[in-house]
């Protein structure tokens, strides 16, 4: 039974889901101990666990089997961490706090930083590979396929390449929106597509959650952009205005934070028009819309 409230769903999905990622992580005693350390640091306790709700939500609205879905949300939330840990390091956004504590690399030393990066992607792989998500093995093979081409050059670390060329530049509305979409979206696209391949949905219906994630998943960068400029380091656990430190093309360089919150929320509103004639089913994943647009850190 699901719970009424949205702030009870997500607060038992995030509970249980923590205690699924410690088992799922090898232990700190494992051999080579520093390096599964610095893993379960980065991945364990912190961050808002976004895409692993997003993941559970499209499960539900698909009636997957949560069991299944716990796999494919571990698999995008390492991903995701390794993400972070890389994107914090020196040669890329230079950052120092991470979820409220010193980054992976201030924290253990760059080397390992690197590794736990490269550890956690193939662990993601593994998880999915290794665990029955769907009972037709063709579909779960695509599922493999999805996440390798969300986190890969052609997804998020594509996006991550092109956000490291732009510093100091102004990129067009276009280009902005292109790189947002690649180094942000790709992976929340994937998160809600792969829930909903735990279970079933027809194709027409997963194409309307693969127009909710598009539109969610920029939006999710364009207000993490507002945040950086607006809020500040203490509720975000990480450092504030650190995209205009770095010279960094966001929305509100382009647009300036006006305009840059009306984007927001017109891809709010087209995210939950995507969703039309699911009725309840669909109800989580308007609230997680709600919440990534309205979101505080
Ligand atoms: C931060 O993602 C990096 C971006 C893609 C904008 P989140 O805001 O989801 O970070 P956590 O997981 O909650 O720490
Ligand atoms: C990060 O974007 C995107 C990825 C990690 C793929 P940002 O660089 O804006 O994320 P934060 O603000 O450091 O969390
Ligand atoms: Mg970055
Ligand atoms: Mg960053
Ligand atoms: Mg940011």
């Amino acid at each position: 039974m699901s719970p009424d409230n949205f702030q009870t769903w997500s607060n038992d999905h995030q509970r249980r889901f923590e205690e699924v990622l410690r088992h799922l992580l090898p232990s700190a005693d494992t051999s080579p101990r520093r390096l599964h350390a610095a893993m379960r640091y980065s991945v364990l306790d912190g961050g808002k666990r976004v895409r692993p709700l997003l993941a559970f939500a499209a499960g539900e609205l698909a009636g997957a089997d949560v069991a299944r879905v716990n796999f494919a949300a571990a698999a995008v939330e390492m991903i995701h961490a390794y993400s972070l840990v890389h994107d914090d390091m020196p040669c890329m956004d230079d950052d120092v706090l991470r979820r409220g504590k010193p980054t992976c690399h201030v924290e253990y030393d760059e080397a390992t930083a690197l590794l736990v990066g490269d550890a956690l992607q193939s662990l993601a792989f593994q998880l999915l590979s290794e665990h029955t998500l769907n009972d037709d093995a063709t579909r779960q093979l695509q599922m493999v396929k999805l996440l390798a081409a969300a986190s890969g050059s052609r997804g998020m670390a594509g996006g991550q390449a092109i956000d490291t060329d732009s510093l100091g530049k102004q990129l067009t509305l276009p280009e902005l929106e292109h790189m947002h979409i690649h180094k942000t979206g790709a992976l929340i696209r994937a998160a809600i597509l792969l829930g909903a391949h735990c279970g079933t949905l027809h194709e027409k219906q997963m194409k309307q959650l693969d127009h909710y994630g598009k539109c969610i998943g920029l939006a999710f960068q364009v207000v993490d952009d507002v945040l950086d400029a607006e809020a500040d380091t203490a509720t975000l656990g990480k450092t504030a205005g650190k995209d205009a430190d770095n010279d960094k093309p966001t929305y509100v360089t382009l647009l300036g934070v006006p305009a840059a919150k009306q984007m927001s929320s017109d891809l709010h509103r087209e995210a939950l028009e995507a969703l039309s004639g699911f009725g309840d089913a669909a109800r989580r994943l308007r609230e997680l819309a709600d919440f990534i647009v309205l979101r505080k850190y």
